[in-house]
This record gives structure tokens, C-alpha cells and sequence, in this order.
């Protein structure tokens, strides 16, 4: 096997709008005050051109300042940059004003792409984690409120001008084929924002979102929390064979496979390598494919007190 050079990812992928979207983005979930500053501040510098953040992250402000203060100071034009941020499930009800108030947080007149962060409605108000009398979450049912009422808000905002593409987070293919052959329903999302690492590869899905011109992006590329993905005997072995680290081969492997992935640090170093790719051979990506879909390692996976997981392979919770 030969050896391999990371460098800096220039791999740019289409939405279904025709706007470009850069490959790596920085993730900033956990990234809060000084630290999420100087990791947005580091990013843009050295690379990066793709940032994503969520109002429930508590750091669209920070965020906002921190590509603001470089926007001026590189005198940078702010096309050149995609930002990403997220609907709140409190805020399902009224896409438009939440999104108003991010870009008021941000200190931006327009975000890249929009998300609705979880399949989940929520009653709105100051708690942004309602609970029931038993301290179970307090998740709207479905016949009450869902998904497709607020995607059918969601897609009009891209008329307003306030971002430029509309899409989904944490869908899977039951709920987007649901979405996308409802009547009401006139756009399909531009994205899908998913939990996809060597340990969770979500090969259904992927192929189901690009026959369907939908961007897939990989949230927690290394596993979240503790980075487990890096732990991984098989995957050292095949990060040893390129002699790149761990995570350089885990973030290629997205490249690779024609996804947008975000990996988040908050430390500078990390964040300047993370960028950096290499090309993996066809035969690894898919042998890496095969590898995660026996392990299925899933990370994130709150517990909406639904009446099922909101994975399950079912159209409504
Ligand atoms: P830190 O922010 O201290 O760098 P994910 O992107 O899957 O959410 O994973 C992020 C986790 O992995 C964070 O805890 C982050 O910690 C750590 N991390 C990010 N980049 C690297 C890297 N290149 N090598 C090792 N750990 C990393």
C-alpha cells in the first residue's frame, strides 16, 4: 500500500438548489465560549470554508463572531464561506422566526443551509427540553404535530432569503421517503445531517439520500465523546497501511464515499489536521463499509420519549 500526503480537502459536492457545499465542514457541537471562538477562528484560517452549528449548541453567537472577526479581518466576502445552522424542536411551530433569531444570534443576514435538527416536535417556550410531570421529555405526538407540518414551513423560507437551502437531520429512510411523497410537499431536502462514522456507515441510507439528490453529512465522523472510532484495531490497521492517524483515515473514508463530514475539535492542532485527506483505494472504503454494518455502533441517540426510537424503521416517531 502506498503511502499518502494528507492535504487540504478542496473537494466540493452539489446540492439539489445547484449551490456548492465544501466537503469538510468544522462541527461544533460541545464547542462553547473561547474555545469554540478560537476553533471557528483556527478553521477559517487554515482551510476551512464550511461551518456548522445549532441553535440548541448555545454557541450560534460565538460562532457568528468568530467568522464575522475574520470575514473583516481577511476582507473575505461572505459567499466564500457555507454556514449551517439548526431548527430547535420548541420552534417547529414558527421556522421562520427561529431562523430570524439565529441569524440575529449569528450576526448574519443569511445562512447556507437550515436544518430541522430532530424529526421531533416540542411545545414552544423558555424550556427548550419540556418536560412531563414524570420528567420524561415532552415530545407533541405525532397526529398533534410532526415533521412533515413543519417541513411544510421549512420549505418556503428559501424564498425569504434568509438561507439559501432548506434540509433534515437525524432522518432515516422510512421518514424521508414519508416526506418527500407527501402532497404537500414541494422540495426536497437539501441535506440530511446523520450520525456516520467507520462504525456506523449507514450504507442504506446513504445510497437511499444520493438516488434521491440528497447531500448526506456525517455528524460525530469519529465517534463523539472519547472518539472511539480511533480505538479501533481494524481501523488503526488501515490507517496504518496509508500511515496516516486514525482519524485522517476515518474522515477520508467520508470524503471517499462522496459525503460532507464535519469532525469537531476545539483543540487547534486537531482542528488544522482534520482537513487534511487523503484518497482511499475503493476496495478499503467498501471494506470498511462492510466492517461497520456489523458493528452498528450508534452514539447518539436520545431518548424522546416516543413510543419507539426515532431509528426505528417506521414513518412516524
Ligand atoms: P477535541 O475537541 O478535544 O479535539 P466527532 O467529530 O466525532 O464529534 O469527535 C470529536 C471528538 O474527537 C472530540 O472529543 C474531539 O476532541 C476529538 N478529536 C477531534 N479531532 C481529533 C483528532 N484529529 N484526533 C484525536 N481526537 C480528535
Amino acid at each position: 500500500m502506498s503511502k499518502a500526503t494528507p492535504i487540504v480537502s478542496q473537494k466540493i459536492l452539489k446540492l439539489n438548489t445547484g449551490a456548492s457545499i465544501p466537503a469538510v465542514g468544522l462541527g461544533t457541537w460541545r464547542s462553547t465560549d473561547e474555545e469554540c471562538y478560537n476553533s471557528v477562528k483556527t478553521a477559517l484560517l487554515n482551510g476551512y470554508t464550511h461551518i456548522d452549528t445549532a441553535r440548541i449548541y448555545g454557541n450560534e453567537n460565538i460562532v457568528g463572531k468568530a467568522i464575522n472577526d475574520y470575514l473583516k479581518e481577511t476582507n473575505t466576502p461572505r459567499e466564500s464561506l457555507f454556514v449551517t445552522t439548526k431548527l430547535w424542536s420548541t420552534d417547529c411551530m414558527n421556522p421562520e422566526k427561529a431562523l430570524r433569531a439565529s441569524l440575529e444570534r449569528l450576526g448574519l443576514s443569511y445562512v447556507d443551509l437550515y436544518l430541522i435538527h430532530w424529526p421531533i416536535a416540542a411545545r414552544n417556550g423558555d424550556d427548550l427540553f419540556p418536560k412531563k410531570e414524570d420528567g420524561q421529555r415532552d415530545t407533541l405526538p405525532y397526529t398533534e404535530w410532526n415533521y412533515v407540518d413543519t417541513w411544510k414551513k421549512m420549505q418556503l423560507l428559501p424564498e425569504t432569503g434568509l438561507t439559501k437551502a432548506v434540509g433534515v437531520s437525524n432522518f432515516n429512510v422510512a421518514k424521508l421517503d414519508h416526506l418527500i411523497n407527501h402532497p404537500d410537499v414541494k422540495l426536497v431536502p437539501a441535506a440530511n445531517q446523520v450520525e456516520v462514522h467507520p462504525l456506523l456507515p449507514q450504507v442504506e441510507l446513504v445510497e437511499y439520500c444520493k438516488k434521491k439528490g440528497i447531500v448526506v453529512e456525517c455528524y460525530s465522523p469519529l465517534g463523539s465523546l472519547g472518539a472511539p472510532v480511533l480505538e479501533d484495531e481494524f481501523l488503526k490497521s488501515v490507517a496504518a497501511k496509508y500511515d496516516v492517524s486514525p482519524a485522517t483515515l476515518a474522515i477520508s473514508w467520508a470524503v471517499s464515499r462522496d459525503l460532507v463530514v464535519l469532525p469537531k475539535s476545539v483543540n487547534p492542532e486537531r482542528v488544522i489536521t482534520n482537513i487534511k485527506v487523503i484518497d482511499l483505494d475503493a476496495k478499503d472504503v467498501e471494506e470498511i463499509e462492510q466492517y461497520g454494518e456489523k458493528k452498528n455502533v450508534r452514539v447518539v441517540n436520545p431518548d424522546w420519549n416516543t413510543p419507539y426510537s426515532i431509528f426505528e424503521d417506521k414513518p412516524d416517531y
